[in-house]
């Protein structure tokens, strides 16, 4: 359990034991003595025990069955990695699955699109700074997030420090949150580092949004070679959806580029997300486009995207 110190802001480690026994004791809240300003400030019994139970009832809700985990990459930026991994994540969560969506860019944008500001997020569970409970930020209902940011740049270090499994590095860390969710989604940065290599032996299927113009299909085709290279090590990680955004359906260059991605990859494209402003106008708002603007077209294509995912066709509809 974590105690934050309300002057200085300093996290501290306390027992679970020494709370329960103070809870055991009918006590409403005990007198903390911060070790690094020596501020003195009262904390509720009641609050740290309910944040501890919140974990327990998230990890019995969601049966023990190891979540599915779904990276949303690709190396080119500007193509609807976030817009996706948000929007996706949300849905699936209105659905009624419980969400992680956990976000490996420096840019953090993950969090900030859902209207949230993370004190800790995926940088502390990876250095053990912190326990997951407090790394992890609810959002929505059934919906929580591990925040990315500019402190992923410390974690990056980390892994280029390991002399051997480095890759092995995220996965570790996520590790005891696997049974606590249905689905896992992994936002992560343009690129490819490390952290991506990382990514890519943790997640199990991979999702490639891909925006309707010939640059980001030749970056797709790269990717594929990428993803190749990591399968030879690791047989679990599947290329398992396509989905093409920023589709105009007012020109034809996007449409046709659409029926080539069609001929090449029948199994794997879904539906594609259109054009559509609300995507960029929701963000500003911290609002998902189901809460934005649950009557546009980018709505309904997510909502289609959710039911691809989730192979529940009454999801949503
Ligand atoms: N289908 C869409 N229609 C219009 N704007 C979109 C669409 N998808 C994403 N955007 C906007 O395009 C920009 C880039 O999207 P983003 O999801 O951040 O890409 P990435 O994570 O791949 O860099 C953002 O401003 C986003 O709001
Ligand atoms: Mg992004």
């Amino acid at each position: 359990m974590i105690i934050v110190c309300p002057q200085c802001a300093r996290k501290h480690k306390v027992s679970p034991d020494a709370i329960h026994a103070y809870a055991k004791k009918n006590k409403k809240s005990l007198l903390a003595t911060c070790r690094s300003c020596s501020y003195k400030f009262r904390v509720s019994i009641e609050s740290l025990m309910e944040t501890e139970g919140k974990a327990a009832s998230r990890a019995n809700q969601a049966n023990q069955k190891p979540a599915r985990k779904i990276c949303v990459t690709l190396s080119k930026g500007g193509v609807g990695k976030t817009t996706t991994s948000v929007n996706l994540a949300a849905g699936l969560s209105l659905a009624g699955y419980k969400v992680l969506l956990v976000d490996t860019d420096t840019q953090g944008q993950s969090a900030y699109m859902l209207g949230k500001k993370p004190k800790a997020g995926l940088t502390e569970l990876m250095t053990r700074e912190l326990p997951a409970e407090d790394c992890l930020v609810e959002a929505r209902k059934n919906l929580w997030i591990l925040g990315g940011g500019k402190s992923l740049a410390g974690v990056k270090r980390i892994i280029d420090r390991k002399s051997f499994g480095a890759e092995w590095t995220l996965s570790e860390a996520l590790a005891p949150l696997d049974t606590q969710f249905d689905f896992i989604l992994i936002d992560t940065s343009p690129g490819w580092d490390q952290l991506i290599v990382n990514v890519l032996f943790y997640a199990e299927e991979v999702m490639v949004p891909v925006a309707l113009e010939i640059m980001p299909l030749h970056g797709m085709s790269e990717f594929v070679k990428s993803l190749g290279a990591i399968q030879k090590y690791r047989k679990e990680i599947q290329l398992k959806y396509i989905v093409p955004t920023f589709l105009d359906t007012r020109i034809k260059g996007p449409q046709s580029l659409y029926q080539e991605l069609k001929k090449l990859y029948p199994q794997l494209l879904c539906a594609p997300v259109r054009y559509n402003e609300s995507l960029s106008e929701a963000p500003s708002f911290g609002k998902t486009i189901f809460e934005f603007a649950p009557g546009a077209n980018a709505s309904e294509d997510y909502r289609s995207l959710v039911r691809r995912v989730s192979g529940n066709q009454s999801a949503l509809v």
